[in-house]
């Protein structure tokens, strides 16, 4: 039997997945954990849960599916972007992990557009500072806890800890990279101008290297842990964005990829790199050599309909929910749902946007809630969508989308109609770490190319086209644009 592993470190668990020469997958593992937030507004982790996560979930998925190590041909790595891991020069970790969704750098991105101009930012990087990326992490710890920053020799993101306990190398794949806004978005590498402003001496930053790349191999403390097989190929692999739209075929522009998970991501594929000039969408290195991207995030997505949930109807099941939704007619009757419950990224990159529900009467009803929910939604995807379009992404032929979300099929209907496209699934829902196996499954020779790879053992199928509700809807985005701009001074003047 010949396999690869893909590996996610992603926020709650980490999983191991076993994918075999024809693409389908042989067996899944995972191990869960939390995450801690000692002070509002912060989200930090300890990396070596993450560790203990891959350790136990490489053994048990092998164990499970009666896998000896020699099968495994090559490993992939991906997992949460943006997290900053600091290391000191034996390679032992100074402090927690501050994570993607830590918000406590508010003044640190303020400074960083102070120091390099928020112009010359973008034009380097392709993005805005936001507090979610890695770059902010790393002045609040110079500042905050210089004698925390005095011993760090090493800067990694969340996998490329996975990677360095594997293999003893220092490394990143160019899409987790780009994610750290340290990243020169033209050259896909560190660069110099961005890194010197922010005092990070270079030789703290790990090599960069493209997603099907080796970077190493499985060392014999990496080997003792996990149960591989020394020498076993690693490689860069991807953050988990690219890494899942590899693994849903979303690497060639035209192709969307679309995730309605608590939060929501549309993600296009670029041929060069393509920029916003404001940054309102994130612009990042493709785990695809030579290939770009656009992506819009949206902090609440799927989130936002749970939170309904438990707010209004904790006894209602998402199915009972959903089907009374489905009885009130596209536009919900005039009621509008902003979806920024936790804050926001795109299109309004601001962590003071609320959630709203505008133009209640006495005649919506919770039905109405719920649809207006899931329309809100759809319409914020939309937002980034058409940001991503006016920056020069190809409009999209077809979305092709994953998360919970997606087992409605209404909220397909409703997404087909409002971005005006076909939705599709594929064959897994292993997404991210199904992307991860597909680039060492290159890296080890398999196939010569991703897309080689993705035509061969993708499975797409359609799910939903755009229908005659087209119209309402355009409307109705047009009067929910004009809500944050409205509301944006209540929500900012809001304790
Ligand atoms: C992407 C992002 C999230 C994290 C967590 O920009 O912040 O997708 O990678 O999974």
């Amino acid at each position: 039997m010949s396999l690869v592993l893909g590996i996610d470190t992603s926020t709650t668990a980490t999983k191991a997945i076993l994918v075999d020469r024809s693409g389908a997958v042989r067996g899944v593992a995972s191990a869960t954990y939390g995450y801690q937030t000692p002070q509002p507004l912060w989200s930090e982790q300890s990396p070596e849960s993450w560790w203990e996560g891959t350790a136990s979930s490489i053994r048990d998925v092998m164990e499970a599916t009666e896998t000896s190590p020699g099968d495994i041909e090559a490993v992939g790595l991906t997992g949460q972007m943006h997290g900053s891991v600091l290391l000191d020069g034996e390679g032992a970790v100074v402090r927690p992990a501050i994570l993607w969704n830590d918000q406590r750098t508010g003044s640190q991105c303020d400074e960083i557009r102070r120091r390099i101009g928020k112009q010359r930012l973008i034009e380097i990087t392709g993005n805005d500072a936001l507090t979610g990326f890695t770059a902010p992490k790393l002045l609040w710890v110079q500042e905050h806890e210089p004698e925390n920053w005095a011993r760090v020799h090493h800067v990694l993101l969340p996998k490329d800890y996975v990677r360095f306990r594997l293999t003893d190398e220092y490394a990143v794949d160019v899409a987790d990279g780009s994610g750290t806004i340290l990243f020169d978005l033209k050259s896909r590498t560190w660069s110099p101008e961005v890194i010197d402003a922010l005092g990070i001496a270079a030789d703290l930053l790990p090599s960069a290297h493209e997603g099907p790349d080796v970077t190493g191999i499985v060392s014999g403390d990496g080997s003792e842990a996990t149960g591989l097989l020394e020498g076993t190929p690693v490689v860069a692999g991807g953050g988990d964005q690219s890494a899942n739209a590899v693994g849903v075929g979303a690497i060639a522009p035209g192709v969307v990829a679309l995730s309605l998970g608590t939060s929501g991501v549309v993600f296009a594929t670029t041929d060069g790199p393509a920029v916003d000039p404001e940054g309102r969408v994130h612009a990042f290195c493709h785990a695809v050599p030579r290939r770009w991207h656009m992506m819009g995030v949206m902090l609440s997505a799927a989130g936002s309909l749970r939170w309904l949930r438990d707010a209004v109807a904790p006894n209602s099941s998402f199915d009972d929910l959903v089907a009374g939704a489905a009885e009130v007619p596209p536009g919900s009757d005039g009621l509008l749902f902003l979806p920024y419950l936790t804050g926001e990224r795109t299109p309004h990159p601001d962590p003071l946007a609320r959630g709203a529900l505008v133009g209640l009467t006495v005649r919506h009803d919770l039905r109405h809630m719920t649809r207006a929910v899931m329309e809100g939604v759809a319409f914020g995807l939309r937002d980034g969508l058409d940001l991503m379009v006016a920056a020069g992404v190809a409009a999209p032929s077809q979305i092709r989308a994953s998360g919970g979300g997606m087992r409605s099929g209404l909220w397909r209907q409703i997404l087909a109609d409002v971005l005006e496209a076909e939705i599709a699934v594929v064959g897994t829902e292993e997404g991210a770490a199904y992307g991860a196996s597909l680039l060492a499954a290159v890296g080890t020779g398999w196939f010569d190319t991703i897309d080689q790879a993705a035509g061969k053992v993708i499975e797409v199928k359609p799910v939903a086209t755009p229908s005659s509700a087209g119209e309402v809807y355009d409307a109705a985005h047009a009067r929910f644009a004009d809500l944050y701009p409205a509301l944006a001074p209540t929500f900012h003047a809001t304790d």
